[in-house]
C-alpha cells in the first residue's frame, strides 16, 4: 500500500535463471545462475503496480506473489515463451543466463561411457534478446551482460548489437557480484552512451534502481 504505483498499467516481461540444454535423458549443460536478480526485479515490478510475466529457467526460488510464472527449461523453450507474450508487453528485462549453445543431438538413451575422449558437437541457440531488438513494434528492452573481462567495452557492444535501451553490466569475477549471491556490483549503460557505475548493493536494491531508470526512459 505504501509503494508508489509508478508501473500501474504496464505489463513487464522478465526472464530469469539459467537454461538447461539436454545431452540425453539424464544429463544437461547449464550454468551457475541462481535466478535471484530476475526474481528481485519481478518482486519490485509487482510491488510498483505492474502486471509481471516471469519466464524462468529452473531455480530453487519461490516466485514472488502476484507474478505470472512460466517455467521453462531450454533456451528454445524460453524463446517460444517470450515471443508468444511480447505483443502484450511494454517492457522486457532479460536477466536470464541463456545458454549460447545446445548439444546438436539429444541422445535417445543415456550416453554410455566410452574411450578417454568424448566429443560433443554444439549448435548455436537463438539469441532471444537480439530477436526482440529486431521486432517492428519493440518494447523497451533491458539486457544483462555478465563478463569476466573488458566489462564496459563488451557491454556497450551488446547494447548496440542487440538494439537495447539499457544494459546492466556486471563483472562476475568480482566478489559479491553476479551468479549465486544476493548482492551485485553493476554499471548501467544507456543508448546515449551514458554510463552509471554503482557500488556493491543487494539485488533487491539494484532491481529498484533498474526499474527507476526504466520508468525515466
Ligand atoms: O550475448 P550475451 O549472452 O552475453 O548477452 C546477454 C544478454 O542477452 C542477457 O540479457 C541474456 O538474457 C540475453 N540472451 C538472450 N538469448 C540468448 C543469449 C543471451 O536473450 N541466446
Amino acid at each position: 500500500l505504501l509503494t508508489q504505483q509508478d508501473f500501474a498499467g504496464e505489463t513487464v516481461l522478465i526472464t530469469a535463471g539459467p537454461t538447461r540444454e539436454e545431452l540425453d535423458p539424464v544429463r544437461y549443460i547449464s550454468n551457475h545462475s541462481s535466478g535471484k536478480m530476475g526474481y528481485a526485479l519481478a518482486r519490485a515490478a509487482v510491488q510498483r503496480g505492474a502486471r509481471v510475466m516471469l519466464i524462468s529457467g529452473p531455480t530453487c526460488l519461490e516466485p514472488p506473489s502476484g507474478v505470472e510464472l512460466v517455467a521453462v527449461e531450454s533456451a528454445r523453450q524460453m524463446y517460444a515463451a517470450v515471443m508468444a507474450r511480447v505483443p502484450e508487453c511494454s517492457v522486457v528485462i532479460k536477466a536470464a543466463a541463456v545458454a549460447d549453445y545446445r548439444p546438436l543431438v539429444r541422445a535417445e538413451g543415456k550416453i554410455k561411457k566410452q574411450g578417454d575422449l568424448l566429443t560433443i558437437e554444439l549448435a548455436k541457440n537463438p539469441d532471444i534478446l537480439a530477436g526482440l531488438g529486431q521486432l517492428q513494434q519493440r518494447p523497451l528492452l533491458v539486457g544483462f551482460a555478465a563478463e569476466t573481462a573488458d566489462l564496459q567495452v563488451n557491454a556497450a557492444a551488446k547494447l548496440a548489437a542487440k538494439n537495447l535501451d539499457m544494459i546492466v553490466a556486471n563483472d562476475v569475477s568480482q566478489e559479491g557480484a553476479g551468479f549465486n549471491v544476493s548482492t551485485n556490483i553493476a554499471r548501467l549503460l544507456f543508448r546515449d552512451c551514458r554510463v552509471e557505475p554503482f557500488e556493491l548493493m543487494s539485488k533487491q536494491e539494484l532491481a529498484e534502481l533498474i526499474l527507476g531508470r526504466v520508468r525515466e526512459l
